[in-house]
């Protein structure tokens, strides 16, 4: 057994690419091993109306990179996605993430998807600036779709900063939402792996109201509670993600989903919890791949 695992071309710091390393190191003591590809391997080609893969030899693929058109010829071409090509896609614009979530029963705070703009024309501002003004009042949070790590998130006071971030997000898909001020500078992030809650950490930002711990926020183990962790198990469920870390906001009547990361950092969580999530994880895929393949075999 062989698997591969990409990762996005331009990222490759240490502290992202603990994950796949971690991940490598896991399956080497299950007896699989397990390659580190970038992206910039170009492992798909669309050729004489035939789609050509590289990744022929390979008996299953972790996806660690967000590049849904690398994800879709993985999944035209038949090898295994973890995650696959839904849960990644639904996760990585926070706005298709409600709404993949949204009319599950799944707390989630009042969130507006911006307008799209393909020109930067200046007229639609007051109109849009009026509806989200009356909608959320201040503070109210502005997120581009596609942000993370605490980058592309603004919380605006008033009408003069909301003009200000409108215009510096126009041209980005974006949201506009609730500010839970409950939690501000503090969220939950739980951990699932197939149907297993792994755990929770609690991050507290030392003033931001942004608690990741890339802009310097702390992380303790926190226990997951009974429901938190059927919600958490339901939320993968919905997303269909073998994998994924979920934030919370703590809402002053319970949790409420900030957004789910498909490709959660775990260095972090595996410190601050001292639990293996690396091991957990190709655990679970060898174990789903056996399981596929004695009902392939039926
Ligand atoms: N609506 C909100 N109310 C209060 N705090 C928020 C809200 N949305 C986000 N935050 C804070 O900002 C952090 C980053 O937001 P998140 O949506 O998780 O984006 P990212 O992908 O950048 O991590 C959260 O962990 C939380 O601390
Ligand atoms: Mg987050």
């Amino acid at each position: 057994m062989r698997g591969v695992v990409i990762c996005n071309a331009y990222y490759q710091t240490d502290e992202i690419m603990y994950q796949p390393r971690r991940l490598r190191e896991e399956f080497s003591r299950l007896g699989v091993e397990l390659t580190i590809m970038s992206a910039s391997a170009f492992p798909f080609c669309v050729e004489g109306g035939a789609l050509r893969s590289a990744l022929a030899g390979y008996d299953f693929l972790i996806f660690w990179d967000k590049d849904k058109y690398l994800l879709a010829a993985a999944e035209a071409a038949g090898i295994p996605t973890f995650n696959g090509y839904f849960g990644v896609t639904a996760c990585d614009d926070k706005m298709l993430t409600f709404l993949a979530l949204a009319d599950h029963g799944i707390p989630m705070p009042k969130t507006l998807p911006g307008l799209l703009c393909y020109r930067p024309e200046k007229h639609v501002l007051k109109e849009a600036s009026d509806r989200v003004e009356a909608e959320f009042g201040y503070p109210l949070v502005v997120k581009e779709s596609y942000g993370s790590l605490g980058r592309g998130e603004y919380l605006v006071h008033d009408r003069t900063e909301l003009a200000s971030v409108m215009e510096e997000v126009r041209l980005k898909p974006h949201l506009f939402q609730e500010f839970i001020a409950e939690s501000a500078g503090r969220d939950l992030r739980v951990v699932v792996v197939g149907e297993r809650v792994l755990g929770g950490m609690v991050r507290t930002s030392g003033g931001d109201f942004r608690s990741n711990l890339a802009r310097g926020g702390k992380a303790e183990a926190y226990p997951v509670d009974e429901g938190a962790a059927q919600l958490s198990l339901k939320i993968a469920r919905l997303l269909r993600l073998d994998y994924c870390g979920i934030d919370y906001l703590f809402g002053k009547d319970g949790l409420l989903v900030c957004e789910v990361n498909s490709n959660a950092f775990f260095q972090g969580f595996e410190g601050a919890t001292g639990v293996n999530v690396a091991g957990a994880y190709a655990e679970h895929i060898l174990a789903k791949l056996a399981a596929d393949g004695r009902r392939a075999e039926r």
